[in-house]
């Protein structure tokens, strides 16, 4: 059946309703996820700070962006898509919040170059808050493991 209400075409989501009503309010949609998600990680493989760091740990790319366009598909467009567990994935990364704040610039840049105004405010204010618990959770993990350090003399 053809969509009369907008441009987007329908996608496959938890929440159907709310998935087409952000996509009607911000302009993304599967397709400019999907060049967003590409962009980023083609800058962040080159990146002197944070493409060693990757590249290292992510050995076949296709999967990683393809569970990322899900990722984002779920966090920006709520489509329930991504199932997986992002904390436990950087506990353990040689990182701190420069690292962070590295990753939100090429971030933002990208947003901004692929996606609409609005669009972009939308996915980087999402990108912001996960990079700040994901911090944490770092944080969190180092200290663990410096207390447990005297447990183990
Ligand atoms: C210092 C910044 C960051 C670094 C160095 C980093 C690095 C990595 C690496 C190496 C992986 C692959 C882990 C593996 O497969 O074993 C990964 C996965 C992932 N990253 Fe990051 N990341 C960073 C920030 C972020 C941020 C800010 C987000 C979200 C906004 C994010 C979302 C994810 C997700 C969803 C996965 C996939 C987890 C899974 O389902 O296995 N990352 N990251």
């Amino acid at each position: 059946m053809a969509n009369t209400q907008t441009d987007h075409p329908r996608i496959s989501s938890a929440r159907p309703e709310m998935t087409q009503a952000i996509m009607e309010r911000t302009g993304l949609d599967q397709a400019m996820l999907t060049n967003l998600v590409h962009s980023f990680y083609g800058k962040i493989r080159t990146d002197a700070v944070l493409g060693p760091i990757f590249v290292s740990r992510i050995l076949d790319w296709p999967p990683h962006l393809e569970r990322m366009v899900s990722f984002w598909s779920s966090v920006a467009l709520m489509t329930g898509s991504y199932h997986g567990a992002p904390v436990p994935a950087h506990a353990h990364l040689p990182v701190t919040w420069v690292h962070f704040e590295r990753w939100l610039a090429l971030f933002r840049e990208t947003a901004v170059e692929v996606c609409t105004p609005a669009g972009a405010a939308h996915v980087i204010e999402r990108a912001e808050r996960i990079a700040r618990s994901l911090n944490m959770a770092v944080e969190n993990a180092t200290r663990t493991a410096a207390n447990a350090i005297p447990l183990l003399r």
